[in-house]
């Protein structure tokens, strides 16, 4: 049965320092949310917290209403799977798995089919006599995750789990613990540095920033309408630009950068006064003719390759620097020097807290 997990103003803080200062999170039952941050923000603190590995200062985490804290690790059906793996090197895959189910003394006639069930789930079944030291980066990835599923914890938490595998492999494992995730019901959380794993995994993305929440919601909301400029460049935004209000198109905003205009959607978060920020992603700024209604001249400075696109860094007229990506469509790059004319498409751009 999946659990809802509840955290209220939690904080921990070592030697007067915030590790976490006041973290308030609700993960639906059965919900995948990801811990989106730079390091040293508090994601393993907030986690560990959860795990019973750190005893919180003040604050509350509850699973389907029930207090945690009160509970001692081993009695609140949690798993946790740490950034470095932690396998014992001593030990098989099988008995790594099943380490968790000998500390709880679970017998072991009902031990051996659970063991065996893991390491199906996670198709590690061929490898269950190996030691950790012949296996591969990502079979030891598999173990590990093995290993926190065999307790059917109500609340899987995940450290970093694919930091040690290459690119490729990674896509795939996040597919597969996805699917897995999903199959097995499982309330979960996920630590990563990286932008795209979380757009990829969540239902949720919780994006952190010095130990505090800085936005929650679904990803395509935190992709599309980031709330704050430390949310915006997290996620990629190339241009973050300082904007000045000058009218408004029913609820819309209509906003000039420089020479540059653009109707925006209000803020997430209201703004009151000083300057706007707006976050512009790259293909938000067109390029086309110089001629163009409304266009801004600009030169193009610098021309780079992402493969089916094209990222130029453009210097306009009125002072600017901006970076615009565009299609290539089997042609070759813009040359560096010619002249352009640029607008900015409002729908997606974002006004964002500075
Ligand atoms: N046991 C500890 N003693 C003292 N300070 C600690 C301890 N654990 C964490 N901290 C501090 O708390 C802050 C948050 O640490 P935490 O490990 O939660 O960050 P993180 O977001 O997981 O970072 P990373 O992405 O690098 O793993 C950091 O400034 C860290 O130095
Ligand atoms: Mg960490």
């Amino acid at each position: 049965m999946s659990r809802r997990l509840e955290i209220d103003d939690l904080a921990k803080s070592y030697a007067g320092v915030d590790a976490i200062a006041g973290v308030t999170l609700a993960v639906p039952a059965g919900a995948l949310i990801t811990l989106l941050g730079p390091s040293g923000c508090g994601k393993t603190t907030l986690m560990r917290s959860i795990a019973g590995f750190v005893v919180p200062d003040r604050g509350r985490i509850r699973v389907d209403g029930k207090d945690l804290l009160a509970l001692p690790p081993e009695k609140r059906s949690t798993a946790m799977l740490f950034q470095n793996y932690s396998l014992f090197p001593h030990m098989t895959v099988a008995a790594n798995v099943g380490f968790g189910l000998r500390m709880q003394r679970v017998p072991r006639t009902e031990a051996e089919p659970r063991i065996a069930e893991a390491l199906r789930l996670t198709r590690i079944t061929e490898l269950s006599a190996r030691y950790p030291a012949q296996l591969s980066g990502g079979q030891q990835q598999r173990v590990a995750l093995a290993r926190a599923l065999v307790t059917r914890p109500d609340i899987l938490l995940l450290d970093e789990p694919f930091g040690a595998l290459d690119q490729t492999l990674r896509e795939q494992v996040q597919i597969e613990l996805r699917k897995l995730q999903q199959s097995l019901g499982i309330t979960t959380l996920v630590v990563t540095h990286d932008q795209l794993e979380a757009l990829t995994l969540s239902d949720l993305i919780a994006v952190m920033n010095a130990g505090r929440i800085e936005q929650l919601g679904p990803p395509i909301e935190i992709y599309d309408r980031p709330a704050t400029a430390f949310v915006a460049r997290f996620m990629g935004v190339e241009n973050l630009l300082t904007a000045k209000l000058v009218g408004r198109d029913g609820d819309r905003l209509r906003v000039a950068v420089g020479a540059l205009e653009a109707t925006v959607a209000p803020p997430v978060a209201p703004i009151y006064q000083g300057p706007l920020t707006l976050a512009a992603r790259a293909d938000a700024v067109r390029i086309g003719a110089v001629d163009v209604p409304g266009a801004v001249g600009a030169r193009i400075a610098f021309a780079s390759n992402r493969g089916a696109s094209a990222l130029y860094e453009l210097a306009t007229d009125d002072g600017q620097v901006l970076q615009a990506a565009e299609e290539r469509r089997g042609g070759a790059l813009r040359a560096p020097g010619t002249r352009v004319g640029i607008t900015l498409a409002g729908e997606s751009c974002s006004i964002v807290k500075a």
